[in-house]
């Protein structure tokens, strides 16, 4: 019995890393992909928040960074490797993607289930 623990032993703990590390991974491409953090301007947690205020001769101007809690992983995919005019485009591929997009659907779960009840998801859409 015991030896068939020890034998077991290794592949528990595999497990478990493997997904701490997804997690984390997602955490970690999320907060420094390629030197320019998607936090910086979607926020701590994808909520979006503001970049920068300031003024011009059309009058006050506000950059944010959008909600992105709510985006399907399709979406988040074609954003990140697509050219817009403030956000940088990324060279990310499909699996880190993927991770950012898990780690924001678990870190936000809570917040996700909430706007399910209440059919504000995106995904309904
Ligand atoms: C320099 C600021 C900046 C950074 C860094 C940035 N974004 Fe964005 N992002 C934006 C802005 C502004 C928009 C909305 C307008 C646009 O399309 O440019 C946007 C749009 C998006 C969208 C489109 C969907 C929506 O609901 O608006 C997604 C998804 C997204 N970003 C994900 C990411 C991810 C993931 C990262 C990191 C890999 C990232 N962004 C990094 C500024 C940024």
């Amino acid at each position: 019995m015991m030896r068939f623990f020890w034998l077991l032993f290794p592949l528990l703990l595999t497990a478990e890393e493997d997904f701490i590390s997804h997690y984390e991974y997602g955490q970690m491409l999320y907060e420094n992909p390629r030197g320019v953090s998607c936090a910086q301007c979607h926020g701590e947690s994808g909520e979006g928040r503001l970049i920068v205020a300031y003024e011009d001769e059309a009058g006050k101007q506000r950059l944010e960074g959008s909600d992105i809690r709510l985006d399907n992983l399709q979406s988040m995919i074609l954003s990140v490797k697509k050219y817009h005019k403030i956000m940088p485009r990324y060279y990310l591929t499909h699996e880190e993607v993927e991770a950012i997009y898990d780690y924001l659907k678990v870190k936000n779960s809570m917040y996700i289930e909430k706007c399910k009840i209440e059919g504000t998801s995106k995904d309904n859409k």
